[in-house]
């Protein structure tokens, strides 16, 4: 049996530009069970980032709804999706978003102490050496490559143990190869701990790896393709 962790209901997105509203997306509608992974593609402008940010709670939506683990966004306010976000969600970004003055363990340390988690250094430590990084524990982003980098970003966002992983171009910045052992460990995590993935991807090998993958055209949801 599965069930709904993550629901788009005829969800908008209109922002005021100085040519009057605009209207980013459009009426979009989604369902996605525990385990499952997504893929969004479109070209720049359509709208990928919006849409990600909407399904995780970190803007609102003009009309229509999310639900994210059985709640309703736009019930919440700021400070109830914030902790709804700690408790369920996980980002991995194309720039992976580092603290350079934070060594590999405190960057992933980090969001557990926030969080108050008694076993934060055992746990980034584990999750360090799951991703193989295991002898850069004290390296400092500055002295990782790109894919070491993407790594401990990838650790830092399974941390809390996020139900739904959101990656927007997770391996934008890398070489092919390099590109494809984050997607792998990407998969392995969902496989392992039954993690949502929502990926924003150019890269089509790593979008068809999803089990769904959705086009986005000018904010319009084209294609919903499920292989
Ligand atoms: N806050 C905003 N105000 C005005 N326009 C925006 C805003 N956010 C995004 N846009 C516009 O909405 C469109 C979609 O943006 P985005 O979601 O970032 O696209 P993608 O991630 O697919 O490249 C773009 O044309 C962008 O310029
Ligand atoms: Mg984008």
């Amino acid at each position: 049996m599965t069930s709904s962790i993550l629901a788009a209901r005829n969800l908008s997105k209109v922002v005021s530009s100085a040519e009057g509203e605009l209207t980013i997306l459009h009426d979009l509608n989604l369902n996605l069970d525990k385990g499952d992974s997504l893929a969004i593609v479109g070209s720049s402008g359509s709208g990928k980032s919006t849409l990600l940010g909407l399904l995780a709670g970190l803007d609102l939506p003009s009309a229509g709804c999310v639900l994210l683990a059985g709640k309703d966004l736009s019930q919440l306010d700021e400070d109830q999706r914030a902790r709804l976000r700690a408790e369920h969600v996980g980002f991995v970004f194309q720039s992976f978003q580092l603290l350079d003055s934070l060594n590999a363990l405190e960057n992933v340390m980090l969001p557990m102490e926030l969080e108050g988690h008694a076993d934060a250094r055992q746990r980034a430590r584990a999750l360090l050496e799951r991703v193989g990084l295991g002898q850069r524990l004290s390296h400092y982003p500055r002295q990782l490559s790109g894919g070491e980098q993407q790594r401990v970003a990838i650790a830092r966002a399974f941390a809390a143990d996020p139900d739904v992983l959101f990656a927007d171009e997770p391996t934008g910045n890398l070489d092919s190869q390099t590109g494809e052992r984050i997607s792998d460990l990407l998969f392995q995590l969902n496989q392992e701990r039954g993690t949502t993935l929502v990926l924003v991807t150019h890269d089509e090998r790593l979008a068809h790896r999803c089990h769904r993958l959705i086009r986005l055209e000018a904010g319009h949801l084209i294609d919903h393709v499920e292989p």
